[in-house]
């Protein structure tokens, strides 16, 4: 019987752990490499904040910036201004909070996800309501980029 109070208590024990918010914010904490004079990183990095993301982030020259890139696995052709990294992922760019909780989510066998250049409109990139149509890219293993998720222009 004591056994199985204590193996009751533990199973509550974790069950909270799971449910606070701590174990949540943990999930979302999001690090951004940037160069130093980005305007729309840091708005897409306030917008992050909005979007209950805890964001830390470091500034990089355009080159080692670059570099990095290249390290994480980010394709020149699906480049945009910052990279992040959440977890085992890499984001590049102007990606939106719901795709990035949605890639947690599924957990694919992927790099990350992409929006490469800089659409208008898309988060950090000026109003929503005057968005330019643009794609989030899933960067496959390999390179491979698969549309994972369609914006239509506003
Ligand atoms: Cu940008
Ligand atoms: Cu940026």
């Amino acid at each position: 019987m004591a056994l199985t109070t204590r193996r009751t208590f533990l199973l509550a024990i974790s069950a909270f752990a799971l449910a606070s918010p701590l174990a949540a914010e943990g999930e979302l904490s999001i690090h951004v490499v940037k160069d130093p004079g980005c305007p729309c990183c840091n708005a897409w990095i306030g917008y992050l904040r909005d979007n209950g993301f805890a964001v830390s982030f470091e500034e990089r020259s355009i080159d080692d910036l670059a570099a990095f890139k290249r390290q994480q696995g980010i394709p020149d052709t699906l480049a945009s201004c910052h990279t992040a990294t959440i977890g085992r992922y890499t984001i590049e760019g102007h990606v939106p909070a719901a795709d990035i909780r949605r890639l947690l989510a599924e957990a694919p066998d992927a790099i990350g996800l992409a929006v490469p250049g800089m659409p208008y409109g898309s988060p950090g990139m000026g109003p929503e309501t005057e968005r330019d149509a643009y794609d989030v890219i899933l960067i496959g293993r390999d390179g491979t980029a698969t549309v994972y998720s369609r914006y239509e222009a506003a």
